[in-house]
C-alpha cells in the first residue's frame, strides 16, 4: 500500500515538475544567472556611422535608419539578392468558405505563385475575413509554424470561438479583425539545408547553388514571403492593407521583427518570445547565444553571422537597434518568466533602450529601466511590453493583450 502511494504521487510530482521547469535547452555553458552576465556596452542608436549625432527625425529617417538597415541585412540575416530574371507573381483563389465558424467569418485559401526563368515556388496563404464588415478591416498577419494545407486551420471541434491549432480566431473575428497565415517553410525548408528547393533557386546567379555569405537564410526568406503576402492583400478591398499588424511567437518573432523592419508598409509589430535573433540583446549572452544558435540552426541568420560567434561586441549593432527600425509605428514585446532560453530580461532591455528613437519622433517609448511586474502589461504606448507566468509559448493572456495593443493603435 505505502509503495502504490509512493508510486501515485511521483506519477502526480513529475508531470507538474517538468511543466513549471525553467526552459534551459542547455545548461553547463549557458548563462541564466543576472549577476553573471558580461559587461556590455550597446552601440549607439543615434550616432552615424561617420560619427554624427543624430538630432533630428530627418537625420534618423533619412540616414542612420537605412545605415542600420544595412547592417541587419547584410552582416545579420542576409539580404534579399535581386533576381538576374524578373519573377512573375500569381494569385490564385483555391477556395472561399463564407460560412466559416458557424458564418462568422469567411475563409480564402490562396495560392501565390512565382515563376522566372530559374524556376517556380509557391505558398499558400490563409485569410480569414469577418463577415458583415461595411468597409475594409484591419488585420493579423501570423508567421505560421502550422501548415496552412493542413486541418490545423478546421474550426476546433469543441473550443468555440478557436481553430484546431489553439488560435482564437472567433475573438479576432469579433473585435473586428482579418486574420491571415503565412507558413513558415512554403518558401524553405525548416532546420535542414534546403536552399536548393524553394524560393532560392529563382534569385541565384549562373553557376550559384548556396547563398551567398551575405544573403539570405532562412529567417530573410520566411519574412520575403510575409511581404508577398501583404502584396497581395493590397490587391484584397475585404483587408484595410495600410493596417496589418505582424506578429510571431520564438522563430517566428524572429522572422516577425525582421518582416516589419524591412518593411514599412505593416503598420504594427508583434514578437511573443522571439528571444536571440529577436527581441533579446546579443551583448548579455544570457540564455540561448549567437554561437548556440549557429552551431544548432546555421542557415537561419546570413553566413556572415557566423564571423561573430563570441565575438558579439565587434557586432556593429545589438537587437534594440532592430526594435528601433520599427520607428514610429508600434512593436510589442512579450516574454514569459521561465522562457529563460529567450531571455526576457534582454528583451525588455531591448525594448527600453530602443525608445530613445521613439522619443526621437515624438513617440511614447518605455521609460523604466525595471522590467514591468509580471502579468502587467504596458499597452498605452508604442512599445509595449509584457512579461507573464508561464513558459514557452502563446496563452490565451498573451493573444487579448496583443488586441489590446492593436485595438489602442490601430483603430
Ligand atoms: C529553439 C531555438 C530558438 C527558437 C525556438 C523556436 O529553442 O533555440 O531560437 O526561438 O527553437 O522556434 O521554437
Amino acid at each position: 500500500m505505502k509503495r502504490l502511494c509512493i508510486v501515485l504521487v511521483l506519477l502526480v510530482c513529475i508531470p507538474t515538475l517538468l511543466n513549471g521547469r525553467e526552459r534551459k535547452e542547455y545548461d553547463g555553458d549557458v548563462l541564466y544567472d543576472e549577476a553573471k552576465l558580461p559587461h556590455y556596452d550597446l552601440p549607439p542608436l543615434l550616432i552615424t556611422a561617420e560619427g554624427k549625432t543624430v538630432s533630428t527625425p530627418d537625420e534618423w529617417r533619412n540616414v542612420r535608419r537605412p545605415q542600420i538597415l544595412s547592417l541587419f541585412s547584410n552582416i545579420v540575416y542576409g539580404r534579399v539578392p535581386t533576381p538576374e530574371s524578373p519573377i512573375r507573381t500569381e494569385y490564385e483563389i483555391l477556395k472561399t468558405d463564407p460560412d466559416f465558424m458557424n458564418g462568422k467569418a469567411t475563409r480564402k485559401d490562396v495560392k501565390i505563385r512565382f515563376e522566372n526563368d530559374k524556376g517556380k515556388a509557391e505558398m499558400t496563404i490563409l485569410v480569414f475575413v469577418p463577415n458583415g464588415a461595411t468597409k475594409p478591416v484591419p488585420a493579423f498577419m501570423k508567421h505560421s509554424f502550422n501548415n496552412t494545407k493542413s486541418r490545423d486551420f478546421d474550426v476546433h471541434p469543441t473550443r468555440a470561438g478557436f481553430i484546431r491549432n489553439g488560435w482564437p480566431l472567433g475573438e479576432f473575428f469579433a473585435r473586428g479583425y482579418a486574420f491571415i497565415a503565412v507558413y513558415q517553410q512554403d518558401l524553405v525548408g525548416h532546420n535542414e539545408v534546403s536552399f536548393g528547393r524553394g524560393i532560392a533557386p529563382l534569385f541565384y546567379t549562373k553557376g550559384q547553388s548556396f547563398p551567398k555569405a551575405h544573403e539570405w537564410g532562412t529567417l530573410t526568406i520566411v519574412s520575403w514571403g510575409a511581404m508577398r503576402a501583404l502584396d497581395y492583400l493590397e490587391t484584397d478591398d475585404a483587408v484595410d492593407a495600410k493596417r496589418v499588424a505582424i506578429m510571431g511567437h520564438s522563430k517566428m518573432g524572429k522572422a516577425t521583427l525582421w518582416t516589419a523592419a524591412q518593411d514599412e508598409r505593416f503598420a504594427l509589430a508583434i514578437s511573443a518570445q522571439s528571444g536571440c535573433a529577436g527581441a533579446a540583446l546579443w551583448r548579455r549572452k544570457s540564455g540561448e547565444t549567437l554561437q548556440k544558435m549557429v552551431t544548432r540552426f546555421p542557415y537561419w541568420l546570413s553566413r556572415n553571422a557566423w564571423k561573430f560567434v563570441n565575438q558579439e561586441d565587434d557586432l556593429p549593432v545589438d537587437q534594440h537597434m532592430m526594435l528601433a527600425l520599427m520607428a514610429p509605428r508600434p512593436v510589442y514585446v512579450a516574454s514569459g518568466v521561465e522562457d529563460t532560453w529567450a531571455d526576457g530580461r534582454g528583451e525588455y532591455l531591448s525594448a527600453y533602450h530602443a525608445s530613445e528613437v521613439y522619443r526621437l519622433l515624438g513617440k511614447k517609448g518605455l521609460t523604466s529601466e525595471d522590467s514591468p511586474q509580471v502579468g502587467k502589461a504596458i499597452i498605452e504606448s508604442d512599445i509595449g511590453y509584457h512579461i507573464r507566468e508561464g513558459g514557452h509559448s502563446v496563452e490565451l493572456y498573451d493573444w487579448q493583450r496583443f488586441m489590446d495593443f492593436a485595438d489602442y493603435h490601430l483603430k
